[in-house]
């Protein structure tokens, strides 16, 4: 039987809410898994501020290189403490443990309803650079609080960060439809952009069995409401991969069943899965979260620990509980609260794990 360590790190608001829900499902296929899941957890964001006025503990780098993945809730509070600072934590995990390839599926589920007329098939992935782009701590404010305030956010895009992800994506798109596009802003970001356009005319010559082109990011928004169904694999820039995600869990009917997987592909620090969404302050400590996207996030990490089978049962477990007219959140329309959603996943789930 495998072990593996898993740091649990709930974060703030309905993070606290949605992670145990993420452990009763993985629980329930420690057996399929053959595997023994040790979770540690760390109380760090805003519970951690209250007693030592920061988010995380110095060393918090040291403590989450010794584990096997790390599964995150999700972070802010910013009543107490401004996002750009509380989430500092979760940008540089994401950037020194080199998780470069950001994975986001966009799927829509049975059962749900998405606001596009019609139902079109929705189906793809966004792969989003996750180390570097718009996201790199580099620049300053001068003049501060002055007339005169000036901001720099330089961002940085690099040769090499660019080959890297584009070519997961297409690796990843080899093993799916065999369509990749790439997001891009070339007619006016004429630096970075037209590097990444240089950078995809080379890559997507190692792929000839993929059908790949690419769109500029604010036309790119507009198709995939037009036309979903078109798109497999979309790969982006730190930020455009950022603001498609949300896109995504719009399209697919709420943000509350969107997963992500924050990968180090050549596994030499740990990797992160979270939910796509936020702490949402607006709805937290109430029992209003949908669990699905935590849910969904643990299947993605068994899958990247190897437990594919467990990851498909949890994945048909959740299809078939949103399938179903079982008790639903209030975002699917429904009144259960995070716990009964969740225990009625966690039903399903077992039926496929016996
Ligand atoms: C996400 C989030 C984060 C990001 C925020 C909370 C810093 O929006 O994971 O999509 O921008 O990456
Ligand atoms: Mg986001």
């Amino acid at each position: 039987m495998q072990e593996f360590k898993i740091a649990l790190y709930p974060g703030d608001g309905i993070g606290l809410e949605v992670t145990p829900e993420a452990v009763k499902a993985l629980r329930a296929v420690e057996p399929a898994a053959n595997a023994k899941f040790v979770f540690t957890e760390l109380e760090w964001g805003i519970r951690y501020w209250n007693q030592h006025g920061i988010v995380v503990p110095e060393d918090y780098l040291t403590q989450l290189r010794a584990f096997d993945a790390i599964f995150l809730g999700a972070i802010g509070w910013p009543e107490l403490v401004p996002d750009h600072i509380s989430l500092v934590p979760l940008i540089s995990i994401r950037q020194t443990f080199d998780q470069y390839a950001c994975i986001r599926p966009c799927k829509l589920l049975p059962g749900v309803e998405t606001p596009l007329a019609g139902r079109p098939e929705i189906d793809f992935v966004i792969v989003r650079e996750n180390s570097e782009g718009e996201y790199v701590d580099s620049g300053g404010i001068f003049h501060r609080d002055s007339p005169e305030e000036v901001a720099l956010q330089t961002s940085v895009h690099t040769r090499r960060g660019i080959e890297r992800i584009l070519r997961y994506g297409f690796k990843l798109a080899q093993s799916r439809r065999k369509k990749l596009t790439m997001a891009t802003k070339s007619n006016a970001l004429k630096n970075s952009m037209v590097l990444w356009d240089r950078v995809f005319a080379e890559v997507r010559k190692e792929f000839p069995d993929v059908e790949s082109d690419k769109a500029h990011i604010d036309a790119l928004s507009m198709y995939l409401i037009q036309a979903p169904s078109r798109y497999d694999v979309i790969v982006a820039s730190n930020l455009f991969g950022d603001i498609l995600s949300d896109l995504g869990g719009g399209l697919v009917g709420s943000l509350g069943l969107t997963p992500s997987a924050n990968i180090n592909p050549e596994r030499t620090s740990p990797s992160l899965f979270e939910p796509v969404h936020g702490s949402a302050p607006d709805i937290a400590g109430r029992g209003l979260a949908n669990p699905v996207a935590a849910v969904r996030s643990a299947a993605l990490m068994l899958e990247f620990l190897g437990c594919a089978e467990a990851a498909r049962a949890i994945e048909s477990g959740v299809d078939s509980y949103l399938a179903d007219a079982g008790p639903k959140t209030k975002d699917l329309g429904g009144t259960a609260n995070t716990s009964a959603a969740g225990d009625a996943i966690v039903a399903k789930i077992r039926r496929f794990v016996e």
